[in-house]
């Protein structure tokens, strides 16, 4: 496929690109604020952005994208925004499926499957079937927060000890990562969080222990390939100690 972004396959020449990058999408309702349009607006304006963060990712050879669309506690939100917001992620999936096949990309669910509506679930569901063998992952955290995951995790530990299968003394740190959404997914190794705001608003709270963390003011509906290129060369200065010296 022929290169869009020739600056970022450039970093990806290096081999120091981050392999897994997740994003906290924030500040669309600013955006739109900011220009007296409606909020989903910048929904709708955020869900663009999206769909370049493919290309660049593409680009610059990242193998795993997440992304947190909407969180547990989003739900809290007014009822139109909430409809309108599950609407646009339908869509999203609608107008990408070509695009994500094409490219060769598994998309994953990642959340309260329980919670979506029917009709969304479903046509993940099917997405998630048909790209299944794919390599490079696209992550959507839906219905997604990190503490839920965790309680997730513990009912299904439960679950092996009540049945026998599991003894509490061998429950270690690969048990819990063994039962989260998406085991075999290796942690982000960058978070980019996008409106300026210093929070990890119950996003991967198990996996982040070691993740570089990036914050741009840009609104999610204005990133572009030069704040995601700022982003990869950010990481790319960072000493990651993990603890040592
Ligand atoms: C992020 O934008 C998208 C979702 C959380 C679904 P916001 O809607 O949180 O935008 P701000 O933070 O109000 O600007
Ligand atoms: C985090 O953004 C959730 C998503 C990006 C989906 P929020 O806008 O919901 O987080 P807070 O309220 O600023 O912490
Ligand atoms: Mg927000």
């Amino acid at each position: 496929m022929a290169v869009e972004y020739p600056e970022l396959a450039e970093l990806a020449a290096t081999g120091r690109v981050p392999r897994h990058i997740a994003v906290i999408m924030d500040g669309n309702g600013r955006w739109a604020k900011m220009r007296g349009l409606p909020r989903l607006s910048g929904h709708k304006a955020g869900s663009e952005t999206v769909r370049r963060l493919l290309g660049y990712c593409r680009d610059a050879g990242v193998d795993y994208l997440t992304l947190y669309a909407f969180s547990t506690e989003n739900w809290g939100r007014p009822p139109e925004e909430v409809s309108g917001l599950m609407q646009l992620l339908g869509n999203f999936i609608a107008d990408n499926e070509k695009e994500l096949l094409a490219q060769q990309i598994r998309l994953r669910l990642i959340g309260r499957r329980e919670d979506l509506p029917a009709e969304l679930l479903g046509s993940i569901e099917r997405m998630e079937a048909a790209t299944a063998g794919f390599k490079r992952q696209l992550l959507v955290a839906l219905s997604y927060s990190g503490r839920s995951e965790l309680v997730h995790a513990a009912r299904q530990i439960a679950g092996q000890v009540k049945s026998g299968a599991l003894d509490p003394q061998e429950i270690g740190e690969s048990t819990i990562a063994a039962n989260l959404y998406a085991p075999d997914v290796p942690d982000p190794d960058l978070i980019i969080r996008t409106s300026g705001e210093l929070r990890v608003s119950n996003f991967l709270l198990w996996q982040c222990a070691y993740s570089e963390f990036y914050v741009t003011p840009v609104l999610w509906p204005d990133f572009d390939e030069a704040t995601f290129a700022d982003a990869i060369k950010a990481y790319m200065a960072r000493n990651r100690r993990y603890g040592k010296v």
